[in-house]
């Protein structure tokens, strides 16, 4: 495959690739008179006429015959490189070498290895897996190298990311949900309302939604506040503000935020909206990759089935480590 967006670079850079060892070449046959000009043993040596202080002369000594034949060399083992591997432009090389086969032959190996190790977790159910102490610790390193970023390296999430170990959950925490969320991803769009809802109005009904979580706020304005609700948040997030799985809009009554609780922050979800994207990992990870995570997840909120061994299982020195 080449990577360049159209041919004439492959030339430029086979000119400038073959055009350099030329040069070389040519550069060391010009200068050839420097070779054997004094018949050897004489012991004259030409000078270049350059006096310094009187009496330093600047001799030009010819250039010993071996360094003369590593340059050859050196330029021979350049034109056989460039013949045999990938170097000048889009030509392949004899050997047919690219470094995107080596990752994929590599990739292909790796499959190969792990596939017993993840063959046995096929016909398992995900409390099962979640169960399993050896599902654990792989679920663990998945979740520490495609989510940890955005999640946090404990689950735990941060603002706009949600906390996947609070048995609260904004699609759902059934297993097969878990398992939609993490192969299709998930877009949560709450709309803004600045064109219909002033700022005034927007403090009122913030301090009704807080008030849903049983947080401080001024009577009055919930009263206030309560009919702008109705009007024109209950199709999402619910009558009794206890959200809606499908649409991933929030419960709002039971202080967990993914954007924070204050009237400034609720305002400005309010008025500007909010939208949040959680990726698609289906080309990223195998199935099984994705079952035995959805088991890790699921696990972090709910008992799995008694284990056979005793649990808890000892952490591993792995997980004790810290997340870098
Ligand atoms: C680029 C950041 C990012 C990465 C990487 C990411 N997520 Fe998410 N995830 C999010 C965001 C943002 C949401 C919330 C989406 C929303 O608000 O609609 C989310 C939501 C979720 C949910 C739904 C939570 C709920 O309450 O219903 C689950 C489960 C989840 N992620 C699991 C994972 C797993 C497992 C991985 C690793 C394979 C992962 N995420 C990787 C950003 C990310
Ligand atoms: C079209 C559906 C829809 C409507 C209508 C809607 N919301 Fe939302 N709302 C959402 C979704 C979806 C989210 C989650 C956004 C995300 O995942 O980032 C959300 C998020 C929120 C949040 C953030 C919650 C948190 O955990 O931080 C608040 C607060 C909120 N909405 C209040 C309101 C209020 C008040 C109204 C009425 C003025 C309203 N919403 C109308 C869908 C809606």
């Amino acid at each position: 495959m080449s990577d360049f967006v159209n041919g004439f670079w492959g030339y430029f850079i086979s000119i400038v690739a073959v055009g350099g060892v030329a040069f070389c070449v040519w550069l060391l046959y010009s200068q050839r008179r420097w070779l054997g000009v004094q018949p050897a043993g004489s012991g004259q040596v030409e000078d270049t006429g350059h006096v310094w202080d009187g009496d330093l002369t600047e001799l030009n000594n010819p250039v010993p015959g071996w360094w003369t034949w590593m340059f050859l060399l050196a330029c021979a083992v350049a034109l056989g490189y460039l013949f045999l591997m990938p170097g000048l432009g889009s030509y392949q090389g004899q050997l047919g070498y690219s470094s995107a086969n080596e990752v994929a032959q590599q990739q292909a190996r790796m499959a190969e290895a792990v596939r017993p190790i993840y063959a046995r977790f096929e016909t398992m159910t995900i409390p099962q897996i979640a169960a399993d102490p050896g599902a654990r610790e792989i679920g663990q390193r998945l979740f520490l190298n495609t989510c940890a970023q955005c999640h946090g390296s404990d689950a735990k999430g941060g603002p706009s990311f949600p906390n996947l170990a609070d048995n609260d959950w904004l699609y759902g925490g059934s297993p097969d949900t878990i398992m939609q969320t993490i192969t299709n991803g998930r877009v949560g769009v709450m709309p803004p309302w600045k064109s219909v809802i002033d700022p005034k109005a927007a403090g009122d009904i913030a301090q009704y939604v807080r008030s849903l979580s049983g947080l401080a706020a001024d009577p009055e304005r919930v009263l206030r506040g309560q009919h702008g609700y109705q009007t024109y948040c209950i199709a999402c997030h619910g009558a009794d503000g206890k959200g809606n799985p499908v649409l991933g809009a929030p419960n709002l009554t039971d202080d967990v935020w993914l954007y924070g609780s204050s009237e400034t922050s609720i305002i400005r979800t309010i008025l500007e909206g909010r939208e949040n994207h959680m990726p698609a990992h289906g080309d990223i990870l195998t199935p099984v990759q994705i079952k035995i995570l959805t088991a890790w997840v699921w696990g972090l909120s709910n008992k799995p089935d008694a284990p056979s061994q005793p649990a808890p299982a000892a952490p591993s020195a792995d997980q004790a480590l810290p997340h870098g």
